[in-house]
């Protein structure tokens, strides 16, 4: 079943030696692989931080906070800062709990960088939406969630903050509902909120968990009382378990019972009410993922669907990252394992490039620090060192034609012309914003005619971040202008003769990307319009998906 490429001398037949499928099949099965979302503020860092506080990766809260530099940002810079701080140090965490080892990805909440968490979600079997209870369904977490309805990928809900004063939980289970689209069945039901907060009722298990302030330091047990119609409670608060009744008995006749086949289908999400600064609700998430959430599922690789227990590896980049650690000045292709098993020092084949690569240096993300991985099964990630030859949506196997497919680019909204200060920095400012275009930092489009390189980005912070990279890591001060340049496509045609017309014809706005990919740079919608028109025989996307 291997069509490796002549194999290099030093090839030990343990390096390529497969696991016995069922050992690998009861790997599969032990992970999760999910991703975070929320509107920013939300509680997305805070949660993060107890998930990994309960699992006993981290000892102390306050370890993914202190990255998240520049909390009270001032400005835009400050904000990306923040994002940075969060999103790129720990952008990848994986820790054990109950036998499982989960994989939890982040994504930046700032919608500027959405191009990003759209394709790491591509990455994720399940999906961890925070919302913030006193403000509801707010627009960062409509946009994310409508990625996730692409995909159906199944969400789990967490409203956080009830210690605080929130809105009427019935009334935020209607909001997903009609704006989210999504069937909620409510898991736990808060009972009283902010001063007054006692704590949740189970629905499913008829269990009240009292609250009780949490801190910062260990994962801590909240006293459970059995029984809605234990006397107890209402000698403990009797205004509000009547009111609890009241409800309970309103949610089970007006809403949807937890059914974990619709879950599965991304048709309904389970909601657990909350407090994650308080570590209260956070156990629940914790058996929700492990319970329900689904094991690494078939990815679709063009050629065929590819199960992950299967025993030759396969993968896909989804994200490149430069400099994620000062201490290493290095760039890192995050893989997502589709199947197989990956170890260290073994020979994949990069499927783009034809070529085959001994990975011997490989990391993988034990919460905070960053270790060497030996082996790691579908839906692990791991960070492959890359010199520029890695881009995302790239696919890796042991010999096999794959090519994983969902990776999406969308034409960018925002365009700028670059120029440099100091001419002796062309090279510089070339290599910068190759290695920034691979990394889906920015597009970057090269003329076929005229020199100027124009950038396109979905959102106009991502300039800036442009900006500082190109100063801070490859000493180039780089000019932004404005161009005449107001949208983009990507240009596919069969004929191979019309296309090189287009470009003679339109050599100034016809463009390569990063990729090496046509794309026309429209300077108005009628000018595109028009250009479509003239070209029947072209194609024009607004979007392409890796290929
Ligand atoms: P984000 O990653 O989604 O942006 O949110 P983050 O966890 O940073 O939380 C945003 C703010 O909400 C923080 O307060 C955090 O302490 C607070 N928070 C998170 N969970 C809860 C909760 O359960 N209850 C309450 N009352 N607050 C919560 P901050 O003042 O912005 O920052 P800090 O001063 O606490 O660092």
């Amino acid at each position: 079943d291997l069509d490796m490429t002549s194999p290099a001398p030093s090839d030990t037949p343990e390096s390529t030696g497969h696991k016995p499928a069922a050992a690998i099949a009861r790997e599969v099965a032990r992970r999760r692989t999910f991703g975070i979302i929320s509107h920013p503020d939300a509680g997305k860092t805070t949660l993060t931080e107890k998930l990994l506080l309960f699992s006993g990766a981290i000892q102390l809260a306050g370890t993914v906070k202190a990255r998240k530099s520049g909390r009270h940002a001032t400005s835009d810079w400050m904000e990306i800062e923040k994002q940075r701080g969060i999103s790129v140090a720990s952008s990848v965490m994986q820790f054990e709990h109950r036998d499982h080892v989960i994989n939890l990805l982040d994504t930046p909440g700032h919608q500027d960088f959405s191009e990003d968490t759209y394709r790491v979600l591509t990455a994720v079997d399940s999906a961890l939406m925070v919302i913030d209870a006193a403000k509801g369904v707010e627009a960062q977490t409509i946009k994310l969630l409508a990625v996730c309805r692409m995909r159906d990928t199944p969400i789990v809900t967490f409203m956080n903050k009830l210690d605080r004063e929130c809105r009427d939980p019935l009334e935020l289970l209607d909001e997903l509902e009609s704006v989210l689209k999504i069937e909620c069945a409510p898991v736990t039901w808060p009972i009283g909120m902010g001063k007054n907060f006692r704590g949740v009722y189970h629905l499913l298990r008829d269990e009240i968990m009292l609250f009780k302030a949490g801190d910062e330091k260990a994962e801590q047990a909240f006293e459970v009382v059995k029984g809605i119609d234990n006397p107890r409670l209402s000698a403990m608060f009797p205004l509000e378990i009547e009111q609890l009744k009241m409800e309970v008995e309103l949610v089970h006749g007006a809403s949807h019972r937890f059914d974990l086949e619709r879950f599965l289908a991304g048709i309904q999400t389970p909601v657990f009410f909350g407090s994650a600064i308080n570590n209260f609700g956070v156990r629940e998430i914790l058996s929700a993922l492990v319970d329900w959430a689904p094991a690494p599922r078939a990815r679709d690789a063009t050629v065929r669907v590819v199960a992950p227990a299967e025993q030759p590896f396969s993968g896909f980049v989804f994200k490149i990252q430069a400099n994620m650690d000062p201490a290493h000045r290095d760039r890192i292709a995050f893989l997502r394992v589709c199947s197989g098993r990956f170890e260290r020092g073994m020979k994949v084949k990069h499927l783009r490039l034809g070529r085959e690569i001994k990975v011997s240096s490989v990391v993988t993300f034990m919460a905070s620090s960053r270790e060497q991985v030996e082996e790691a099964f579908a839906g692990d990630i791991i960070g492959l060192p890359n010199h520029g030859n890695m881009q995302i949506g790239d696919s890796f196997s042991e010999g096999e034609m794959l090519q994983f497919t969902g990776i999406p680019y969308f034409a960018p909204d925002f365009f700028r012309s670059v120029r440099i200060r100091n001419p002796l920095k062309i090279k510089q400012l070339h290599k910068g914003l190759q290695q920034l275009g691979e990394e889906g930092a920015v597009q970057v489009f090269k003329p076929v005619q005229g020199g100027e390189l124009v950038l396109g980005a979905v959102g106009v912070l991502q300039f800036e971040v442009v900006a500082s990279r190109l100063l801070n890591e490859y000493g180039v001060d780089a000019v932004f202008e404005g161009t005449s340049i107001s949208s983009a496509r990507w240009v596919s045609g069969d004929d191979k003769r019309v296309l090189a017309d287009f470009e003679a014809a339109l050599g100034h706005n016809v463009a390569y990307d990063a990729a090496g990919n046509l794309a026309y740079l429209a300077t108005s919608n009628v000018n595109l319009r028009l250009t479509e028109e003239r070209w029947p025989k072209l194609v024009f996307h607004a979007t392409r998906e890796h290929a």
